[in-house]
């Protein structure tokens, strides 16, 4: 028998595009027989489906045409096990009910990747790649992210995370604080957003006042921190859990602008610097291939020392927020002080940063069998502790029930 893995991907995020391309990539890099993939779209008001066209990244030009030629299910549990079904039943043809052993989510951004989906698979029994919902959650809130890394030890630039309505009661005194802190430039994002999506650096009171409107329109939480003027940025993915994991080649991003934009990472810059990804292997996503599609340096130009520097930090950074399968960790230098931060994580990051395992000689095939190792290593281990204990609280309760 074949190990089931469910492949979930799109969902109610402003990064669904982004998903379904670095989920299909993933389909069909797998090459393994031991597993059987299953394709499973969400869409954006969050119904999955399935069938032959989900899994063909042509057909999402069309996504109505392809709702209408696929099956829509929904997770159901039945004798210990999580099946996939068919929500309403076609005469004549028999209902879908798919059996899965594992799933595998390679979604971006809020409402998904943040633990979401996460806790969705996790009440319904069924084990998946990747990170917790603990470690996903702090990995999608910026704020928080750095208040855990800085205390242990890993260098992050200071911010402030001030809410909506702090703002609105008080604008004036908040700008005041901002200014005094951080003087100009600084940078206005959305505490928990991805893809650049919100993002603005101010660099006089009227830009800083714009681009807290701005983010603010994105989510209640906002960041605020110092924006570096000379920056080189540096990214490193790390594979593996808490017991063992190591660091990928370190990649440097080529911006076309001042920060790197969601256009640099997905729709495939000039690319005057830096060397174009690899493409899709067997898919027909042209011109668009995710986060592959980026202009980057891989190997980074940095000195040996620094690489390896990154390289342990990212390693701690993953260890520290508890995460689990593959995640990459965004780097940040301040050219004019040689100073080096951790800026972000990204759980599931965009293509699965396969790139940068290919660049040491891990085949994407290869890396996402290792991920379905680990969920199942995660799940043996989690069968192991103890969830529940026998109590008879229920046999003698009773509570005042006036109004029924
Ligand atoms: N403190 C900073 N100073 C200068 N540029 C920054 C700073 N923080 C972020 N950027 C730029 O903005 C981009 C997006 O910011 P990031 O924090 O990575 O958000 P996202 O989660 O949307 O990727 C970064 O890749 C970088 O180019
Ligand atoms: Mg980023």
């Amino acid at each position: 028998m074949k190990i089931s893995v469910g492949l979930f991907f799109g969902g109610p995020s402003v990064e669904h595009e982004v998903s379904v391309i670095s989920a299909l990539q993933a389909y069909y890099a797998f090459e393994d027989e031991r597993y059987e993939i299953i394709p499973i779209y969400m869409t954006k008001d969050s119904r999955l489906f399935v069938g032959e066209d989900v899994g063909d990244i042509e057909a999402y030009r069309n996504i109505p045409a392809l709702l209408t030629k696929s099956i829509h299910v929904t997770l159901v549990r039945e004798d210990g096990r999580t099946y996939l079904r068919q929500v309403k039943s076609r005469a004549f043809k028999k209902d879908y009910n798919q059996v899965l052993d594992v799933a595998f989510p390679v979604v971006h951004g809020t409402n998904v990747e943040d633990g979401a989906l996460q806790g969705y698979l996790q009440t319904m029994g069924l084990p998946y790649v990747g990170c917790d919902v603990f470690s996903s959650a702090i990995g999608m809130d910026k704020f928080a992210q750095k208040a855990v890394l800085r205390e242990a030890g890993i260098s992050v630039l200071p911010a402030m995370c001030p809410n909506i309505a702090e703002y609105r009661k008080d604008p004036e005194g908040l700008l005041n604080t901002i200014e005094k802190e951080y003087g100009y430039p600084v940078i206005v994002k959305p505490n928990n957003l991805g893809s650049s999506v919100g993002i603005r650096v101010a660099r006089d009171r009227a830009a800083l006042e714009s681009a807290m409107e701005f983010a603010f329109g994105f989510a209640t939480r906002v960041l605020v921190e110092h924006a570096i003027v000379h920056l080189k940025e540096i990214n490193c993915s790390v594979l593996g859990d808490y017991e063992t994991a190591e660091a990928s080649e370190c990649e440097e991003p080529i911006a076309q602008d001042e920060i790197l934009s969601y256009q640099d990472k997905y729709m495939g810059n000039s690319g005057k610097n830096g060397v174009k990804g690899a493409p899709v292997k067997g898919g027909g996503a042209k011109g668009s291939e995710g986060m592959a599609s980026l202009s980057r340096k891989i190997p980074a130009e940095i000195s040996p020392e620094r690489r390896e520097q990154i390289r342990e930090m990212a390693v701690k950074t993953f260890q520290t927020l508890g995460c689990n399968g593959v995640a990459r960790i965004d780097f940040m230098i301040d050219k004019d002080t040689d100073a080096l931060y951790v800026n972000e994580i990204n759980t599931i990051p965009g293509s699965l940063a396969f790139y940068l395992w290919e660049a040491v000689g891990l085949p994407y095939s290869k890396m996402l069998v290792r991920l379905i190792d680990l969920a199942l290593k995660r799940e043996r281990e989690r069968a192991n502790l103890t969830f529940s204990f026998d109590s008879n609280l229920l046999a003698h309760a009773s509570l005042p029930k006036h109004n029924h």
